[in-house]
């Protein structure tokens, strides 16, 4: 029996940080399936465009005038078929007539609604029953940068990543544990820390880089005795956001520092061999493919993944492959638009043994359907946070997913931090 699209409906919500967005329903004639799109505050510059002309009513009114019509009455288990069609009804390269958040919210309800209508969770549908490998998840402790306002240190992101669990519930425990561990320590370093949370649910202190550093290796350790497996350190340095294209460096504002790219390039590998780091993301800006392709040969036992760099699409990823940028890939389906897109990056990622780390932004909602696109495809890392409501809604859904999966459940395999 096909799965049939009997209506599509489009509505405006709103995301953890009180903005508009678009929510999208897929209503099937035996299932239901519902997605809300979340929104980058330190976008990469070739990500697509997210509403027409930035305007959620116009979004909206496109989804009804032009999109349902077209995608009623479609089979909702063929999905390329749904975002082959979205491209077509769009016409443009990067989304601008229909928005990329609105293909990605019919895109993920679509998933939803054909899963729903068999019976099956969206991680089953989309990856069968070899499906049944858990992420680790990388968390956010300590903000800084453009996902702060006021004093904080200057790279964007102070990550942890217990990669020596052994389930899921365990390495997210030990996140939960790490971040309450820092806010302690924040709180004796800063006397005016008052507690405050950026978006994503991690501290926002004013503390220098260094600082943010020295706790979170501490708290890290304290945690990885106690638990008796590896919690290991990691930074999103979102260099764009540092650099400067007219004086052709990065600004560090806080520490009062200007790195050329050479100099940023050695800032970063002291970072990787002082800290043990295993996980780096952006650490050169946006067109660095070469820069980035340093850091990866120089780099040992450390996961140099692209975000801005690479925004989930195909074409920048086989970029980054021929002149070996990364070892790793974001995966932020609203970068690209589509499931189909993500998953077709994804794929490349894989065949060129670069590790897919499935991503939240950090404008989210409580949708929680990165959970199950990071069991089914595979992802051996999730980027969720640790803490807050629209991250603990992903952790959480992978709680419940490795519940669900009981015996069969394992975690990922990561062995590239692991070898010599
Ligand atoms: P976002 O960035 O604000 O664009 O979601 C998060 C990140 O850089 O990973
Ligand atoms: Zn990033």
């Amino acid at each position: 029996m096909s799965t049939v699209i009997e209506d599509m409906i489009a509505r405006k919500v709103f995301n953890a940080r009180g903005n508009e967005t678009i929510e999208v329903d897929i209503i099937t004639n035996s299932g239901f399936g519902r997605a809300s799109a979340p929104a980058g505050e330190s976008r990469g510059k070739a990500e697509v465009v997210y509403y027409p002309q930035g305007d959620v009513d116009q979004a909206m009114k496109r989804a009804e005038e032009l999109i349902a019509p077209e995608i009623v009455g479609l089979n909702a288990d063929f999905q390329e078929e749904i975002d082959r069609t979205l491209h077509e009804i769009d016409g443009s390269k990067d989304f601008r007539v229909i928005g990329g958040n609105t293909a990605f919210a019919i895109s993920l309800a679509n998933a939803e609604a054909a899963a729903n209508s068999l019976g099956l969770l969206l991680f089953q549908y989309l990856g069968g029953y070899i499906a049944h490998k858990l992420p680790y998840p990388l968390g956010n402790v300590i903000s800084g940068g453009k996902h702060t306002r006021g004093e904080s240190p200057d790279i964007q992101e102070f990550l942890t990543l217990p990669y020596g669990a052994e389930s899921f519930f365990e390495s997210a425990n030990a996140n939960v544990q790490i971040h309450a561990r820092t806010g302690a320590a924040l709180r004796k370093k800063d006397k005016l820390f008052s507690g405050g949370r950026s978006d994503e649910g991690a501290w926002v202190a004013n503390v220098s880089n260094l600082d943010a550093f020295e706790i979170l290796v501490k708290t890290c350790e304290e945690v990885s005795d106690e638990l008796g497996f590896e919690c290991g350190l990691g930074i999103d340095v979102a260099a764009s956001s540092l650099w400067n294209e007219k004086e052709k460096a990065y600004v560090y504002e806080r520490e009062g520092k200007r790195r050329d790219p050479g100099e940023q390039l050695e800032f970063i590998l002291q970072l990787i061999r002082k800290y043990h780091l295993v996980y780096v993301e952006d650490p050169m800006h946006e067109e660095d493919f070469e820069g980035f392709a340093e850091i990866t040969k120089k780099a040992k036992n450390c996961l140099i993944c692209g975000d801005d760099l690479f925004v989930t699409n195909n074409e920048r990823l086989s970029r980054g492959i021929k002149k070996h940028s990364a070892n790793a890939v974001i995966i932020k389906v609203n970068q690209v638009g589509t499931l189909t897109d993500a998953w077709e990056t994804i794929e490349l990622a894989k065949k060129n043994k670069y590790i897919p780390v499935m991503s939240h932004r950090s404008g989210d909602t409580c949708d929680w359907h990165i959970a199950h696109l990071a069991v089914a495809f595979q992802c051996p890392v999730i980027k969720t946070g640790i803490v807050e409501g629209t991250r603990i809604a992903k952790v959480n859904e992978l709680i419940r997913i490795e519940d669900f999966l009981a015996d069969r459940a394992k975690m990922a395999n990561l062995q590239i931090l692991q070898e010599g």
